[in-house]
């Protein structure tokens, strides 16, 4: 093999560091070509340089002198060379833009090609069902769980913001609690004592990301991969997801109007060490657990030594009667982890949600979250405490309950009023969404699919079963819909389906 040659002096130019390997099979001239660009990108060769005479380069890297001029014949045509006739070549004042920006990024659904694939468990989290969850498009009627974006206290929301901001102490630049911020963590035991009956310390609550982080947390720290837990069927995905991503094995158990049945629990997955339970409105049903069944489910986390998970995702909204006591609140903690969330109070984006957990683990859930991302944003955290110190965020959620309930009840008489002999609506007393009971025999997935065609965005209610088979029905979020969104999308439902 040649060795690479270097040219010794610039020849009346710069100084060049550029090599040519005649064992390479590129052409010399485009070896040439490549060095001079890397050399113009990397600012190793200012605008306004001037080259080398082509005879002296070619003299230095031992090459023909066409081979140099041929290179600098095609720099000039890229751009990167001046073009006088007679005069010394230099480099251009503004090289081409396309070469100095930064690579395209590699497309996000590029094909893989060699390399290592997913791990068993990465593949099952890839296949796992469901929709990715990104909702950046305007809602459309009657998607769900999507929140009154027209009723948020934005003015508020701004001015703690730039209060927080502009009275950032400096070590809250720096790494935080994992367990959270600490005004935050005593605000929510707080307004969990009074809104929810929960007795507990600040230093029980620990601040995670929305309830998804904490069903992945409690699965990590009370089970192993492999256990069995309690899911209701119907129930939520992305709960299921979480919980498969885990390791562990499903029991999808019935519910029926009381909420899930732990008899069958029993006799389906004795063995289970956790339960997932949504019992003050269960999803979708809207429905709450019944206090027999309460009462079984307890029980069965004491004689199984198990935990029990209670989602009150919506606490915030049950429009008429006065929710049923917590689990939490009837057991004192001892089986019961108790997981609220902001995200159907303030807004999902934001994250923000609570665990409150008994006071021995609090140790290892502050590791598990530190080992996970170490710990909520700090900006958010601070605007929330004030939010609920100061009074803003109960004051939001009466006006919400309000406004709900009026949606709520302007979506349920306009379908009576047009479809009321065809089909049964059930406003649900502490939902977001309403449920639209369909004739025996329909299938609520093809009704479905005509309401999305017709302009309406609705899910069948057999969407949130894995393995229980339900009545046709179809589930109709209003939260998010003003009252002209409501009556129009009423009415294109009741043409796809009338
Ligand atoms: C049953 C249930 N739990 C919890 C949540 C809230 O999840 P997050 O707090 O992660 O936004 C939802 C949202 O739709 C839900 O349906």
């Amino acid at each position: 093999m040649t060795a690479p040659r270097r040219p010794r002096r610039g020849g009346g130019g710069v100084l060049l560091e550029l090599t040519v390997d005649h064992e390479n099979p590129e052409p010399l001239h485009l070896q040439i070509c490549d060095q001079i660009r890397q050399a113009v990108a990397a600012g190793r060769l200012d605008a306004g340089a001037r080259l080398p005479a082509t005879r002296t380069l070619a003299e230095q890297l031992g090459v023909a002198r066409s081979t140099v001029i041929h290179a600098f014949t095609l720099l000039r045509e890229e751009g990167y060379l001046s073009a006088r006739m007679g005069a010394p070549t230099r480099i251009v004042n503004q090289p081409p833009d396309a070469f100095l920006a930064p690579p395209p990024a590699a497309p996000v659904h590029a094909p893989r090609v060699g390399g290592p694939g997913l791990s068993v468990r990465g593949r099952m989290i890839h296949a796992e069902g469901g929709r990715l969850m990104v909702t950046e498009r305007p809602a459309r009627p009657f998607r769900i769980a999507t929140p009154a974006v027209d009723q948020f206290p934005m003015a508020v929301w701004e001015r703690l913001c730039s209060r927080v901001v502009r009275t950032m102490p400096a070590p809250m630049m720096s790494y935080g609690d994992p367990a959270g911020l600490r005004p935050l963590r005593e605000a929510v035991a707080a307004y969990v004592a009074v809104s929810r009956g929960i007795g507990c310390s600040a230093d029980q609550v620990m601040i995670t990301a929305g309830t998804q982080q904490a069903f992945t947390l409690v699965a990590d720290l009370t089970t192993d991969p492999g256990d069995q837990v309690w899911v209701e069927d119907p129930g939520y995905y992305a709960m299921r997801g979480a919980l498969r991503a885990a390791g562990l094995g499903l029991a999808h158990l019935p519910v029926d109007r009381e909420g899930l049945d732990p008899v069958a629990g029993r006799r389906l997955a004795p063995d289970a060490r956790l339960a997932v339970v949504t019992p003050s409105s269960q999803m979708p049903l809207g429905l709450q657990m019944s206090e027999r069944r309460r009462e079984e489910l307890l029980a069965w986390a004491r004689d199984a030594g198990a935990w029990i998970l209670e989602d009150d995702y919506s606490a915030e909204f049950r429009y008429g009667s006065r929710p049923a006591p917590t689990l939490y609140a009837a057991d004192q903690g001892r089986h019961v982890l108790y997981a609220g969330t902001f995200s159907k109070s303030l807004f999902p984006s934001m994250r923000l949600g609570y665990l409150v957990v008994p006071p021995d683990l609090v140790d290892a859930f502050s590791r598990a979250r530190q080992y996970a991302d170490f710990h909520p944003p700090f900006l958010e955290q601070a605007v929330m405490a004030l939010m609920l110190s100061e009074g803003y965020f109960e004051r939001h959620v009466r006006k919400l309950r309000a406004v709900y309930r009026e949606r709520r009840n302007l979506l349920a008489d306009r379908l009576r009023s047009r479809l009321g002999g065809l089909v049964r609506v059930e406003p649900l007393e502490a939902a977001r969404h309403l449920l639209v009971w369909l004739p025996p025999g329909w299938s609520d997935v093809d009704t479905a699919a005509r309401c999305t065609a017709a302009g309406v965005e609705v899910l069948p209610l057999s969407a949130f079963t894995v393995r229980a088979t339900v009545p046709p029905a179809l589930v109709l979020g209003y939260s998010g819909l003003r009252d002209i969104e409501i009556i129009e999308g009423a009415d294109l439902l009741t043409m796809a389906i009338g």
